[in-house]
């Protein structure tokens, strides 16, 4: 193992509707693979989001961000409510609770958010594809760009010749691209050595930017061959024939969009684990999914997407490979046997549970227990 006796701090942010039922539940596993692999984890409770605009009236507080930053690692359950009711919305769009998720990302300098789409054997099932589709296999990651583009860009609405006029400008320089098309080119190399730049390069400058660097790179990865596809084709060719991918690297928002279509072809929203990396090991782990407000506190929600993100903070935040291992086969055994309703079809066999059973199953997988 060749790990024991390190102690880690890792920072957690339960968040909002959801969060804190799926962050306990990782926690739980966290606790288990912690046991087993002889490492002492301290957690470090923080706060972002809708609540902490209950508490503080902003998002996101410079002491959250100072908390951060004294931690190996931060787990985050899920921010936000539902704009049609929660007064959350009512504030100006600067203090939302999104606008913590951005900040963050920001003041932490996460550039680089993975999030993976792996269909299981055991979840062909739950596969919306087409069966032969579905037997190709899935197993891809998408490398999105965090903390630039049309999310960071100047913003501004204004009045011209008498009416509204708003505008977002999406705006990259070549480090920025370079820096994350690094961590493309180092993930496909650990894979299939397969990278697929999507952008809209027959129409935005910013994407021909994208390209060029790329373009430029790619000689110092000969081994990885690369090809590169527009954002349109590729939310379409994501459906047709997912099996084609292996590592696709794109901008903050095509990223945004195409990982949310990504979660759905493996079954649902609820299975993608997400790492948001900064320069060196520090990173935030976070499922894909939202907060999912309709359904918190009923002990529905799927705590996969959590528990295989912290799956992901051990091992490339804390290097402790082994324990990933041990979590990840606990999640797929898991599946095989027990499913909450997001992923539950009939006939499949399995058993129906809520967020805690979920959890509590995985916990005593890696603990050994059947
Ligand atoms: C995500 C979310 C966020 C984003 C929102 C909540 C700001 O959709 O993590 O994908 O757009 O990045
Ligand atoms: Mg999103």
């Amino acid at each position: 193992m060749g790990k024991e006796g390190k102690s880690f701090r890792i920072g957690v942010i339960e968040g909002d509707g959801i969060g804190p039922e799926i962050v306990r539940e990782a926690v739980r596993v966290l606790n288990q693979a912690a046991a087993r692999f002889d490492v002492s984890l301290e957690y470090v409770p923080m706060v972002m989001g809708g609540c902490s605009i209950d508490r503080y009236g902003i998002p996101l507080t410079e002491e959250t961000i100072a908390q951060a930053k004294t931690c190996d690692a931060v787990l985050m359950g899920s921010i936000g409510g539902d704009p049609a009711v929660s007064p959350w919305y009512q504030l100006e769009p600067s203090k939302r609770p999104e606008a913590g998720l951005l900040g963050i990302r920001k003041a932490l300098g996460l550039f680089a958010n993975l999030r993976f789409s792996v269909l299981y054997e055991d979840l062909k099932d739950a596969c919306p594809l087409r069966e032969d589709i579905a037997q190709e296999g899935i197993d891809f990651v998408i490398l999105r760009e965090l903390t630039g583009g049309l999310y960071f860009g100047e913003k501004k609405t204004e009045t011209v010749n008498g009416e509204a006029r708003a505008t977002d400008v999406l705006a990259y320089s070549e480090s920025e691209i370079r820096r994350i098309a690094v961590k493309a080119f180092d993930s496909a190399m650990l894979r299939r050595k397969k990278l697929t730049l999507v952008d809209k390069a027959n129409v935005l400058e910013s994407s021909r930017l994208w390209r060029k660097v790329v373009g430029e790179m790619a000689k110092e990865y000969p081994e990885v061959s690369v090809d590169y596809m527009y954002v349109d084709n590729a939310a379409m060719q994501l459906i047709r024939r997912p099996s084609q991918f292996d590592v696709i690297l794109t901008e903050n928002m095509f990223g945004d969009i195409l990982s949310d279509e990504a979660s759905m072809v493996t079954g649902s929203i609820g299975m993608q684990p997400s790492a948001s990396l900064a320069e060196g090991r520090f990173g935030l782990y976070e499922p894909s999914h939202g907060s999912a407000p309709d359904i918190a506190g009923q002990d529905k929600a799927n705590p996969l997407a959590t528990i295989l993100s912290a799956a992901c903070m051990l091992r490339y935040s804390l290097g402790l490979e082994e324990a990933a291992d041990a979590i990840e086969k606990a999640v797929i055994e898991a599946i095989g046997k027990v499913r909450t309703a997001d992923l539950k079809t009939d006939g499949d066999g399995t058993k129906l549970v809520g967020c805690t059973e979920m959890g509590q199953y995985v916990a005593r997988l890696i603990g050994g227990e059947k």
